[in-house]
């Protein structure tokens, strides 16, 4: 029998000399080129290593050229998406895409037209917005609630949001980043029931499914039937293994039509395949040992989220979001004053680089996000500072 491999998340590693986007883009964002980083959602937890090693392996041989869509990696989506999210895929429905933004993107570009309108529940991944805007769509945005410190849809807004002619696409993160929420699958009923009503399409961005913490669990848009002829479920190994920088990520569209427009739009950008090295990495991550990583990962990361919204409760005036997912912590930190003030002091006082809430919308204005993707004993220090500074 094989030995059992137990991932070390404690030892520092520096990322120095990596151009880690993190770390380099401190000065140019923060005005401090030392402060501690943990805005940038990806982790300084190392990729497992078996998943090195075939990266390792493949580069041993000194030609990188055109790579063919090779049969691995979609057995290996497949083997995944059954294996951890209980969903039946076949091949012929699954996409590659360099990120789930460009599908994101894509999507917009397949499903409207300019000067339709996209809906989003806001707060949200900013790229929600920005792509809706770039590709000259309006955005119908559905603010989400706080109710008993968690976010909840508002589904009376959004019913009316959807039935509005020009709104063709919802943009719906689940799990939710910023706030956290691994959605029920009531919920997600709901919202695909509203959604095929109003005979728009749902574009499901699921890139932190992998991290959700018991006794809360994924539920994917995939295991909805009624959501068969109406969505686009988005996935990516980059929050998981630690892999964004290869650009590895997929679709899953099982609506034949649905497909080829997607597929179209991803061909008039030349955005239908991905590097030859995220190839090799989605065939290795989505593995039985990457399932093994990814439980001692989720673990790790649920004790740091723990820890930290303990600590970060303590302090009078905040209001913290404990996550049932991802590896962010969002809070809500305008009984300190305005957010520009609490920027300048998390950096100034607490030598700590957050993502300030306004990437998320405007709903998002005073609220900041921690990463706690990182060794405790980095983690839980800066989190003490914080506390002394507020
Ligand atoms: C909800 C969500 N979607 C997409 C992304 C980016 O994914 P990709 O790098 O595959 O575009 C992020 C990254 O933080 C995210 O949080």
């Amino acid at each position: 029998m094989e030995e059992k491999i137990v991932y070390d998340f404690d030892t520092a590693i520096s990322r120095s000399g990596t151009n880690a986007e993190k770390y380099e883009a401190r000065q140019r964002f923060f005005g401090k080129a030392d402060v501690e980083p943990f805005w940038v959602a990806d982790m300084d937890l190392p990729s497992p290593e078996f998943l090195v090693d075939a990266l390792h392996a493949r580069i041993v041989h000194p030609m990188f050229g055109y790579t063919e869509q090779y049969a691995d990696v979609f057995e290996s989506i497949q083997w995944w998406m059954q294996h951890e999210h209980q969903a039946a895929v076949e091949f012929k429905q699954l996409s590659l895409s360099p990120s789930v933004v460009t599908s994101i993107s894509m999507a917009i570009q397949a499903f409207s037209e300019p000067g339709d309108t996209v809906a989003l529940l806001s707060p949200v991944y900013g790229p929600f917005y920005s792509c809706t805007k770039l590709n000259h769509r309006k955005v119908a945005d559905c603010p989400l609630r706080v109710e008993q410190g968690k976010f909840e849809i508002d589904f009376l807004t959004l019913e009316q949001q959807l039935a509005r002619p020009e709104v063709k696409l919802l943009l719906f993160c689940n799990p939710q980043n910023p706030g956290g929420r691994a959605w029920s699958f009531q919920c997600l009923e709901l919202v695909v029931e509203m959604c095929a009503k109003h005979g728009v399409i749902l574009f499901s961005d699921e890139i932190h499914c992998d991290i959700v913490f018991p006794p809360h669990r994924h539920h994917s848009v995939l295991n909805i039937p009624a959501a068969d002829d109406m969505a686009v479920v988005a996935h990516s190994i980059g929050k998981t293994f630690n892999t964004s920088g290869l650009q590895s990520s997929f679709t899953i569209i099982k609506n034949a039509e649905l497909r080829s427009r997607f597929r179209t739009a991803q061909e008039r950008s030349h955005a239908g395949d991905i590097n030859l090295l995220g190839k090799v990495a989605l065939e290795h991550a989505l593995s039985p040992k990457g399932a093994e990583y990814k439980k001692q990962l989720v673990a790790y990361i649920h004790e740091n989220t723990r820890q930290v919204c303990e600590r970060l409760q303590q302090i009078d005036g905040l209001l913290v979001m404990p996550p049932e997912a991802t590896f962010l912590v969002w809070s809500d930190f305008r009984a300190f004053g305005d957010w520009q003030t609490v920027f300048r002091k998390l950096i100034q006082e607490a030598n700590v680089a957050l993502s300030g809430g306004t990437f998320f919308g405007p709903a998002g204005e005073g609220w900041f996000r921690i990463n706690c993707a990182h060794p405790r004993a980095l983690l839980l220090p800066a989190v003490e500072r914080i506390a002394a500074s507020f």
